[in-house]
């Protein structure tokens, strides 16, 4: 169902060989060679747990506190604000810029044999052109497209994608840039179709990860305010929390001399350095956890989250277990490898992505190979390491930590990039030292990666295990008998809640064909309880056809084009029926407008061929 989160890391996590490695060093003897391991480790630094740090009461956690913008921190923080832009998060997002421009003074073109389509690439008035077309065997054009480029996502270490904008809604480009190639190629998933022309939606997670602070419509999955991000690129409150409260003070402070009345710690502003170890993980989980199913808490958005208190408040992130996994093809990101790790499980979560990274700055070369290095010493001493000197000596530069125990790995079948090793192994073909913790050979069963504050909620756990297996479901079979029943305890016990009763529904449907009625009432009920799907509706709508309600079905249909003015299935489906009631016209003008938004829907052509009349063809556009 929910393929977004892990399709976009094609892109993100970019790390699928990478996991194809591990499983290929992955047996079971290494597993329990791998478990004593860790009872060892844990054993061996049970004194780190002293050094957990207290709750944290920051103000600025609370909500209400105003979000400022990056150049606010600028007058006082002027080194930090620059060193940081230059980073990758720092320029998450941007507007083509001139040099882009300038790049594509001689167009670029692309062509995808499999799908008979042509894409350019090329500069017009100032503004970057992406366009697609088709044309048949004898080379007459069958349809092409192009669109501005609103903004260009990633800052283009790897690589960048581009947004395009149909009224207020920002679609992904069937084209992007590859760092590695210098040069343009189809996006991540698009050569094998699962995405197509200027129709994926970029959906609220996309920009939640990318930029500073989308501004969705109110109850809108892909419909934003303009400008539709408040702030363009990963800022400085994304981490330290919103700003309005610090600047006040220390804005007071400067005028009066006065230093406010602080303590040991400045509570106006969160340091991520100085909170628990799982709160200051969470800090970066928000992006760098994408974990195969995600599931906002009741009422909650990405934004809700602030930076000290626990992520499991907004979103419960699930991961399914190694175990079924090994079956799949998946990508691992950051945070799952860095769990495997010896370093990890023996410091007892003391190793955080921070005790590495300063997000502040973005190193390269032998900079980055001695800043890292620095770090790898703050915990071992050089001497721990078993390996010879002379080996240790040849690499560039000398003895250099990273480039045998977190060594680059290519991933060739996607994205054209490399992704570092964070599970930090003894050697390449050395087994990951730890499995999740909590996860063990024989769990079947989604691992929930973050804890909320109540984390006794049993109803909210129940709910929201339940909304991740709907997530997972087509994906991973195995877990189709635990999630369906996952869902229905839900459904039973949470009559109330409308996405609940819409997962069950969809699950239902897809799992148990034949109950279709039964499917059909919980689709009803999440839309009574005020579910603004756009799926849930098309699929009732479906079994209201089949059920001989026509009149029905043809109102979820177009309640779907109302909330969703670019979601061409609904069009498609309400021309079908236009056609079953001998309404050519209104059939045309659907599937005219359908080709008008998306010019490349070849099921809609196909259907306007057969439908116009043979007179009526060359109008056709
Ligand atoms: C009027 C000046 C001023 C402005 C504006 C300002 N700060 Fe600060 N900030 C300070 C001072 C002074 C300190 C304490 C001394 C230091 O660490 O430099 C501080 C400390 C901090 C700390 C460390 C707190 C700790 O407990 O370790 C963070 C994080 C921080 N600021 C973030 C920000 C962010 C983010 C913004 C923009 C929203 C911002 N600051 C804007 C003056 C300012
Ligand atoms: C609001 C989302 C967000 C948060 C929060 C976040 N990151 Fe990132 N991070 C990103 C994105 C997006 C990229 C990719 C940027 C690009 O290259 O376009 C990234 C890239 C990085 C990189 C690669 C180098 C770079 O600067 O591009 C590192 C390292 C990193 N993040 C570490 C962290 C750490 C450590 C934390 C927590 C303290 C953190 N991030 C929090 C979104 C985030
Ligand atoms: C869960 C958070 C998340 C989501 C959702 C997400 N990204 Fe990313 N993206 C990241 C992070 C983090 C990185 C940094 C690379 C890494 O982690 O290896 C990244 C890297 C990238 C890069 C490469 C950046 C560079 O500097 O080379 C591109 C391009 C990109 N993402 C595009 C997208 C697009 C387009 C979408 C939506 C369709 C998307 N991402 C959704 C977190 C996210
Ligand atoms: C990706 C997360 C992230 C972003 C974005 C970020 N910071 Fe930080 N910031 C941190 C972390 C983590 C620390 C603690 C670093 C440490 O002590 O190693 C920190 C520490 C600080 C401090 C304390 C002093 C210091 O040098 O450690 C200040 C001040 C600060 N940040 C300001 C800013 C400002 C201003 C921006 C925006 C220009 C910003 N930060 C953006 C994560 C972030
Ligand atoms: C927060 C502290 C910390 C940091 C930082 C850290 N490690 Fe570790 N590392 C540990 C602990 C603890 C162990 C387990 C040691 C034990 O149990 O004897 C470990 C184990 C290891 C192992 C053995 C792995 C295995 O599977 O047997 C290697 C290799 C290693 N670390 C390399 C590194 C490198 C390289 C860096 C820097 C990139 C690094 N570590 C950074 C704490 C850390
Ligand atoms: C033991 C040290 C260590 C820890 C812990 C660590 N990283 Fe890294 N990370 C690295 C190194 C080394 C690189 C490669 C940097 C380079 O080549 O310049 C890297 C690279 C990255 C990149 C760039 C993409 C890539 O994979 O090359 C991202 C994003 C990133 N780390 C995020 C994280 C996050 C998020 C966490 C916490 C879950 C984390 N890191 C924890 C050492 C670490
Ligand atoms: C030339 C590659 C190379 C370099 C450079 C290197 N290591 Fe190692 N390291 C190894 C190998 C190989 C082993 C495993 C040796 C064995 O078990 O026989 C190892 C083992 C280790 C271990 C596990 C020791 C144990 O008790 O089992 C640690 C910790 C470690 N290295 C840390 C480091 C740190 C820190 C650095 C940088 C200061 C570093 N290594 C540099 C290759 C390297």
């Amino acid at each position: 169902m929910n393929s977004r989160s892990r399709s976009f890391l094609s892109f993100c996590g970019l790390n699928i060989s990478f996991r194809a490695l591990w499983l290929a060093a992955f047996g079971l003897l290494c597993l329990i060679s791998a478990r004593l391991r860790i009872a060892e480790a844990r054993q061996s630094v049970q004194s780190s747990q002293a050094s957990q740090k207290p709750p944290d009461h920051y103000l600025n956690t609370q909500p209400g506190v105003e979000y400022l913008g990056d150049e606010a921190c600028r007058k006082c923080h002027a080194s930090i604000y620059l060193q940081f832009k230059r980073t990758g998060m720092g320029r998450s997002v941007s507007l083509p810029s001139a040099e882009d421009l300038s790049q594509l003074a001689k167009p670029v073109t692309l062509v995808a044999k499999a799908a008979h389509r042509t894409y350019s690439v090329y500069a017009r008035d100032g503004k970057m052109i992406h366009e697609e077309s088709e044309s048949d065997a004898k080379g007459h054009l069958i349809f092409s497209q192009s669109y501005e480029v609103a903004y260009a996502v990633g800052a283009g270490d790897v690589g960048k994608s581009y947004l395009v904008a149909k009224g207020d809604s920002l679609f992904v480009s069937p084209i992007s840039y590859y760092e590695r190639i210098r040069g343009w190629d189809l996006s991540p998933g698009y050569d094998q179709g699962t995405f197509r022309g200027f129709t994926r939606r970029v959906v609220d997670l996309c920009v939640d990860c990318h930029t500073g602070m989308p501004q969705l419509v109110a109850g809108s999955h892909n419909r934003f305010q303009q400008p539709p991000f408040r702030f363009l690129t990963v800022g400085c409150e994304r981490c330290h929390g919103p700003g309005a409260t610090h600047v006040r003070q220390h804005t007071e402070e400067a005028a009066t001399g006065v230093p406010a009345d602080e303590g040991p710690l400045d509570v106006s502003i969160v340091n991520p350095r100085n909170l628990r170890n799982e709160i200051r993980d969470d800090v970066c989980a928000q992006c760098h956890l994408a974990g195969d199913a995600r599931v906002l808490q009741p009422a909650k958005n990405y934004l809700d989250f602030r930076p000290g208190t626990p992520l499991g408040d907004v979103v419960a992130i699930f991961s399914v277990p190694q175990t079924i996994k090994g079956n799949h093809f998946v990508a691992l990101d950051q945070f799952e490898q860095m769990k495997m790790s010896r370093c990890w499980a023996g410091s007892n979560g003391r190793l955080g992505c921070i005790s590495c990274h300063d997000p502040h700055v973005q190193l390269h070369g032998d900079e980055a190979v001695d800043f890292f290095r620095g770090r790898c010493l703050t915990c071992h001493a050089a001497s721990t390491c078993r390996a010879p000197q002379p080996q240790r000596q040849a690499t560039s530069p000398p003895d250099n930590c990273i480039s045998c125990h977190m060594p680059k790995q290519p991933t060739e079948n996607i994205g054209h990039s490399s992704i570092t090793d964070h599970r930090i192994l003894r050697t390449q073909s050395e087994t990951p030292a730890a499995l999740q913790p909590g996860s063990s050979a024989a769990v079947l069963d989604l691992i929930s990666d973050t804890k909320p504050s109540d984390s006794a909620a049993t109803q909210t756990d129940l709910r929201n295990r339940a909304l991740a297996y709907a997530q997972v479901a087509g994906h991973y079979p195995e877990l189709g008998e635990k999630g369906l029943a996952a869902l229905e305890q839900a459904a039973a016990a949470l009559p109330n809640d409308a996405e609940v009763q819409a997962a069950y529904g969809l699950v239902l449907e897809f799992a148990r064909p034949r109950e279709a009625a039964h499917a059909a009432q919980f689709l009803q009920k999440a839309i009574d309880l005020g579910s603004q799907s756009v799926e849930v509706r098309t699929h009732l709508a479906a079994l209201r056809m089949r059920e001989g309600q026509v009149t029905a079905a043809m109102e979820l249909y177009k309640q779907a084009i109302q909330i969703e003015p670019y979601y061409t299935p609904a069009y498609l489906d309400l021309a079908h029926i236009d056609l079953l009631l001998k309404d050519q016209k209104a059939a045309l003008e659907l599937l005219d407008q359908v080709l008008k938004m998306d010019p490349g829907n070849d099921a809609a052509r196909e259907e306007r061929l057969k439908v116009a009349a043979p007179g009526d063809r060359k109008k056709s556009p």
